[in-house]
């Protein structure tokens, strides 16, 4: 098991990363608990996958399991099930001492984290990710909420998590799309700031899915990026921003498919990533052959890596960029970009002008 700590002062928490975590939680959660019993919020699909045995473990040691069992998928992010989420937390009497556990991917770590963050005006809640885009990203950090009508992640609080508990083998029965979503946000971290990391992936990420020690060493990897990042910048008022590589253009892509299966969110990200390459090389920041080898990692990995991958007609590129505006990372009206000048060195950039913006969309 590694252990990466999160250091936020009297809030720090540790990621915990490991085979076997979500049998042996219990044994984590102890320590945490004032009494012997939990609430989980959870989806239908790990409902099915993991729940029995988080249930089988709590039980045996004596904590009573309560779940509440959402459905899948990013529409459950939503004010409807949001109160359904509060309520039915507050039907079984959670108290401020208990804790809240979010088993699942990001869709459920973001709505449970956020009704914890509120609830009584905050309980503590447990992250137990169970897909890798919430390993390496969603779970750690804090970062809560759902989406709405204006656009996604527009509202939420940062609420960190007591402790995170991500069980490398519920990666096991992801199906593989899923997997590679996740791996944008993993390739995210190479790009933005670690280009040996950038250049590990490249050789080991086409085997990772299949083998726990390389899940284990780009999941370590990537969380202790991120801790490192949130612990410098909790509330994003500067570097966390770096986080946010390839977001941009991901939230439009994501508004124009309407967050529905033609687009999965890491899937997004992985494309975002891309153009972030080519709007870097349009402004003479990389070379040529970046954004080339960004584009041919992506398809080693079988990910989609041009807008022509994504199913279904997309708006031309000047109502992508309308869509931009939209995004919560606009400062003082103007739009900001991640870019790059140089694989694994990322900066926060605020005058791109619109027009280059447009040639990459047309571009790609
Ligand atoms: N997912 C970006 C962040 O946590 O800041």
């Amino acid at each position: 098991m590694k252990t990466v700590p999160v250091a936020l002062g009297s809030r720090s928490y540790d990621v915990r990363i490991g085979r076997g975590l979500i049998e042996s939680a219990a044994q984590h959660l102890q320590p945490l608990l004032r009494r012997p019993k939990v609430v989980v919020v959870t989806d239908e699909n790990v409902a099915t996958t993991q729940l029995p045995s988080l249930r089988a473990g709590l039980e045996a040691a004596g904590i009573a399991v309560d779940a509440l069992i959402l459905p899948a998928g990013e529409a459950t992010k939503s004010w409807p099930h949001f109160t359904r989420t509060v309520e039915w937390l507050l039907e079984q009497k959670v108290e401020r001492r208990d804790i809240v556990i979010a088993l699942g991917g990001g869709v459920i770590g973001d709505l449970a984290g956020f009704a914890a963050a509120v609830l009584r005006r905050g309980v503590r809640f447990v992250q137990i990710p169970t897909s890798l885009l919430a390993m390496v990203d969603s779970s750690v950090g804090g970062k809560t909420g759902i989406n709405t009508a204006q656009g996604k992640n527009l509202v939420g609080a940062f609420h960190q998590p007591s402790l995170v508990l991500a069980d490398i083998g519920a990666l096991d029965t992801l199906p593989v799309r899923e997997f590679r979503a996740g791996y944008g946000e993993v390739v995210k971290y190479g790009l933005l700031g670690d280009a040996a990391f950038f250049e590990w992936l490249e050789v080991n990420g086409p085997r990772m899915q299949g083998e726990d020690a390389l899940r284990l060493h780009a999941v370590g990897h990537s969380v202790g990026m991120k801790a490192a990042i949130v612990a410098r910048d909790e509330t994003e008022e500067g570097e966390r921003a770096l986080l946010n590589l390839g977001h941009t253009f991901c939230h439009a892509l994501e508004k124009a498919t309407g967050y529905s299966d033609r687009l999965l969110h890491g899937e997004g990200v992985a494309i975002g990533c891309l153009l972030a390459a080519d709007l870097s090389r349009k402004l003479g920041l990389l070379p040529q052959e970046a954004p080339s080898r960004v584009a041919a990692h992506l398809r080693a990995m079988g990910m989609k890596a041009a807008l022509s991958d994504i199913p279904g007609d997309l708006p031309d590129a000047r109502a992508l960029l309308a869509l931009m505006g939209q995004d919560k990372k606009v400062v003082d009206g103007r739009l900001r970009f991640i870019l790059m000048n140089g694989i694994g060195d990322a900066f926060i950039a605020d005058d791109v002008p619109a027009e280059k913006v447009i040639e990459v969309l047309e571009g790609r």
